[in-house]
Parts: C-alpha cells; structure tokens; sequence
C-alpha cells in the first residue's frame, strides 16, 4: 500500500512529483524518494520517515530531471530505512513499486547464484534485477519489462524508468491500481486519481494484467497476453482543491465534526428531499428472490457491516453472513446463486476485500458496493455502487466514512425491509424520519467535546480499556476498541456484553477502564446487569447511555457521556460520536500521530 507517482514533464519534475506524493501519503509514510533523469542520468533522493524528510532533501539538492518516478512507501520486506526506500535503482533501470512480489525469494536465490549484488531487502529491487538483466542480453526497455511480467507472481503497481529514455516511462498493473493521466506534452502515472487530480483530469485506468508504454505524446496500453489494446479516457470527478485541516489541529477531528453535514450528504442520496421516500438508484434487485446477503469488508468497515447484520436481519428478515474479508475467501462456503454479495470500503482499494469481490465474481454472484472513493476499483468492479458522501476522508483513523457507512446500510436495510413486505409503510416512514434526526443529534453529541476530552484524559494512564455492547451495541464497543488502539496504541477489546461472565471478566481490577454502551433499547437492562458484575469487581465503568439512565447510574459508574433520545435505530450510529472522540482525545493527551499513527496506512493495498 505505497504511493506511486511517474511524469514524463516539460520542465523539471522532482517538486511536482514530491506534491503528488503528498496527496498519497495516506497510503503509507515510513520512507520516500524521487528519481529523475538528468542528461539521460538517473538520480535519486531517499529519505526515512515522513514525506517532511524528504522535502528537506529536495531543498538541499537538486534534480533537475524532466521525467521521474516518485514513491511513499509503507514496508512489507525490509525494514523501513533510507537504502530500502524506493525508487531501487539497478544498471539503468528504476523502479516503483505498490504491492508484494511474492516469489522473490527464489528469484532472489537465482539471481544470486548467478553473481548478482542485492543493495536492499526488499521484494521490489528483483523487479529491476530482471529487467536490467534482460536490457544486458540485449533486450529492448519493452522486451526486459515484458520478460520481467513472466516472472514475477504477486501484487503489483510498477514505474519503471530506464537512463538514456528520456521519453519513457512504462507501469504495470497486477492487483494495485495505476492510473495514466494526460496533459499537454506531458504524461502522468498515479496510484489514483488524487494524486493526478491538480494536474489533469483526463485518466485512463489499468486493468488487471495491463502494462503501459508512455512517450510525451503516446500512451500505448497492452493487456495480460500483451496484446495493444485501448482503455476508455474518463474524467475524473476527484478535485485539485488542496484539502487541509482548517482551523482543526487534526483531519481526524475535523472529519469527526464534519458528521452531520456529510451523513445528511449521504441520506439524500437515498432519501428523496421532495416526497421523503426512499429510493436506492442503481439498485435494480428482486429483494423477494433473495435469500442471503453475504457481507465482506475489513477493519471499520466491517465494523459497519456487522450494524448492517442486524439491521438486515432483523428489518427485512434475510440471513446475513458477514466476514472479515481477509477470511472470507479462503473460508470455501457454499456460494448460493440466490445471494448478494456486499463489499463495504472507504478506499474502495483494500486488497483483501477486492480480492473477495473477486471470488464472488468468479462464482457468478450479483455485487453489491458501498464505497466512498466513487472511482476505485472496487466501485468499478461492482454490479451495484452504493455511494457515501463522507467526502475526503484523510486520517487513518475512519471516522465519517464509518457513519455514512450506516447510513447507507441502515437505508438498504429499510428499503429491503420494505420491498419484502416486512416493513409497512407506517413503520417505513419512522425510521426514515428517525435517519433525518441523525444530523441534529450528532451536533448536540459533538458539543459534549469537552467533558469527553476530560473523561479522556483519565484514560491516557491505563494500560488496557473494555468496550462492551449488546446488540447493535456489540459493533460500537468493537469499534471504540479498534479506534482507541490504533491511534493511543493502548491495548483494547470490545466485547460482547453477554460474553463479558465467559473469560474477560478476570481481567477486571480497579485499574481497568470498561467502557459500557448501553442506549435505552430493548437491550439496555440486560447489559445493565452486566455492568453490575464489572462494578461489583471494582471495575472503573464509563457508561454511554441516554440522560434518564446516566442519571440512574450515577452512583455506579466513574463517568458517563449522554446520547440524545432518539428512535433506538439510529442509536449504533450516535453512540459512533463519543468512542471517536474517547479515542481521539486520549491520543492527542498521550502525544500521539494521531492522523498518521505508526505501522498503519489510510488504504491497503497489501493481502
Ligand atoms: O478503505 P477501507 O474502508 O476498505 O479500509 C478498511 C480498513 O483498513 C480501515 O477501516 C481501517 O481499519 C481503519 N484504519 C480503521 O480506522
């Protein structure tokens, strides 16, 4: 899940490939580094750390180059220093690389036997081994490339550029998307359309298997059996407008307050302003042939399809299979015709959850997508896009994507509900009046900021917290785990609160936080009883609950934060605001990255 970036420019590139880059560091920011060729040359800077570091290596020397090849990388082999930072150079061949090659080894192996030096530890500087061994024997940049594509097995986004073709730059697409974007007399190569967006519009897509030759002012595509072939010019809707942080310390907080406007963006996708009806375009389904829905996603995402299962379940009465998507296809279940298969992404680029798009695909299932990126390749690949409006979402802690998710999946479910005949009209009609509650009440949530950042702080101490939940309760506790350990790196789990008496109840002193979300639902006194045996334990509890039932507990629990009262449905989607901010919070106090918190990536593109 690096960031790739290729120019073929009219004046020098190195600058405007490192603003590329900058665009993509969300898809990973241990080491960087730009090459260009300079009097047909190749030179590079590398850097360790963050895309800064970089930036103070172009201030200080410079590449003067009118073509080169960027990367943001985020390590799978080798450990992230300057040496194995990308581009990797060998005779005179440079490569860029997002993904994993994995019969490196061998090839490794081979080549060293045959007397070959390897600078790096990475699976990438193979790639250049081959193609420069191939331009040796004599073979042409196109011949070495094609020569190299036999070879390699794996994932895969490639630039590679060669000394002395000033006028070339070739990628390749296995898995990984790559982009080719035009402009005038000049060429781009991106991961996405993001990274291209402030210097054109115009892109074509590679397919899987694709490679692409480019000049100034050719671009020639060839597919897996390297036949040429021509891929559709799009344009893309991706904006150049430089995204920032406004008057927010953190894109993670500003997204989190940019909920209320973005889920009501995303309800009016679905929910018709004029009559209040709801209307899921795109989606032509016979929900009544229907007799599964098979749901597919990873980390927050899944999080928001497990919400998805209940309310399918319980508002349209269909069985729901939910998996995290690394498991899914390597799980050999039975694929009924009869089913849908649902892929829920931010990015819509997670290998693991393309890769399960892909099995249901092979086994001649209807797709179904609810992602946020509208042009990724997960969107493409679907029969159906369910799109959210979260907009940009920029920390890798997801945050408005998350309840546009819900959003989106609560309004599937209602409409599914409705056309099966579960739901009539009446019951139809609260729970879309409910939905349009939700950018109200998560103001009123949001403006608790401060006490929660108090609750918070008591937290920054501990070394291990619990979430519970019961009911679409369960994911919430899941999700403030995920949340607060990724950017506190404090250990958290969430549990269900039934489960709490079968083994982590030992787990509970007076030193461990539980965080309890307990709305005033159906659930709400048998999940009381279960914080009763946390308080009994001397557990220290934050209870997350509507007024009327912090009020009753006062006495019981360390802190609670209200939720307003609302039609119980919507209540997994409030109860979302104060675990992000939890989270949020205590790692602003602990001093944390909190948008770039270490080993992760905003999009991955890695198995
Ligand atoms: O782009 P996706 O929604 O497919 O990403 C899935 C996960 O990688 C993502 O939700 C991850 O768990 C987040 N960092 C959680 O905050």
């Amino acid at each position: 899940m690096c960031g790739i970036v290729g120019i073929l420019g009219q004046t020098p590139v190195a600058g405007t490939i490192y603003e590329a880059l900058k665009r993509l560091e969300y898809r990973g920011y241990d080491s960087s580094g730009v090459a260009t060729l300079e009097d047909g040359r190749l030179t590079r800077l590398r850097a360790r750390g963050k895309l800064v570091n970089l930036e103070k290596c172009l201030r200080e020397t410079t590449l003067a180059g009118t073509s080169g090849i960027g990367h943001t990388r985020w390590a799978t082999h080798g450990v992230p220093n300057e040496t194995n930072a990308h581009p990797h150079f060998c005779g005179p061949v440079a490569v860029v690389h997002n993904g994993i090659i994995e019969n490196f080894r061998e090839l490794r192996e081979e080549f060293e036997a045959q007397g070959c030096h390897f600078e790096t530890d990475t699976d990438t500087e193979t790639v250049a081994q081959i193609i420069a061994l191939a331009m040796k024997d004599g073979k042409t940049p196109l011949e070495a490339v094609r020569e190299m594509l036999g070879r390699v097995r794996g994932a895969f986004a490639l630039g590679i550029l060669f000394s002395g073709e000033e006028d070339l730059l070739i990628g390749a697409r296995n898995g990984p998307p790559l982009a080719v974007g035009y402009g005038k007399g000049e060429m781009y190569l991106g991961s996405d359309a993001i990274a291209l967006a402030p210097l054109t519009n115009s892109l074509s897509y590679l397919e899987d298997g694709d490679w692409v030759v480019m000049s100034r002012e050719s671009v020639r595509f060839f597919d897996e059996n390297h036949d040429e072939v021509t891929r559709p010019v799009t344009q893309t809707s991706q904006s150049a407008i430089h995204i920032d942080k406004g008057n927010y310390r953190h894109f993670m907080v500003k997204e989190i307050f940019e909920q209320p406007e973005v889920i009501s963006h995303t309800l009016a996708n679905y929910i018709n302003p004029l009559d209040g009806k709801i209307s899921i375009p795109d989606l032509d389904l016979d929900w009544n042939g229907l007799n599964r829905i098979t749901i597919s996603a990873c980390g927050t995402a899944y999080i928001a399809g497990l919400v998805g299962k209940y309310w399918l379940e319980e508002l349209a009465q269909i069985n729901v299979d939910i998996d995290v998507a690394s498991e899914f296809r390597y799980r050999k279940a039975p694929m009924p015709q009869d089913a849908l298969a649902l892929f829920i992404s931010q990015s819509g680029e997670t290998a693991d959850t393309l890769a399960g798009l892909r099995h249901c695909r092979g086994h001649g299932l209807k797709i179904a997508s609810i992602v946020n990126v509208a042009e990724s390749t997960i969107a493409r690949e679907s029969d159906f896009t369910l799109p959210t409006r979260a907009g940009v979402e920029v920390g890798v802690a997801s945050t408005k994507a998350f309840t546009c998710q819900l959003g989106v999946l609560a309004c599937l479910a209602i409409e599914a509900g409705r056309e099966r005949g579960v739901l009539d009209e009446a019951r139809v009609e609260t729970l879309l009046r409910a939905l349009e509650t939700l950018p109200g009440h998560i103001h009123e949530i949001l403006r608790q900021d401060a006490q929660i950042e108090e609750i918070a702080k008591s937290l920054t101490k501990s070394r291990n917290i619990l979430y519970l939940g019961r009911g679409t309760s369960f994911p919430i506790a899941l999700e403030g785990a995920l949340k607060l350990k990724e950017i506190s790196y404090i250990h958290a789990e969430g549990y269900a609160a039934g489960e709490l008496k079968h083994g982590p109840i030992a787990l509970i002193d007076e030193e461990m936080p539980v965080i309890v979300v307990a709305p005033d639902d159906a659930l709400y006194e048998k999940t009381l009883s279960n914080m009763q045996e946390v308080a009994a334990r001397g557990g220290k509890i934050i209870l997350i609950s509507n007024a009327r039932r912090c009020d009753q507990n006062a006495n019981n629990v360390w802190s609670c934060i209200e939720i307003p009262d609302a039609d119980t449905f919507i209540n997994p989607i409030l109860a979302a605001l104060p675990v992000q901010l939890l989270a949020y919070h205590t790692a602003v106090h602990m001093g944390t990255d909190v948008d770039q918190p270490r080993n992760l990536a905003k999009s991955v593109t890695v198995e």
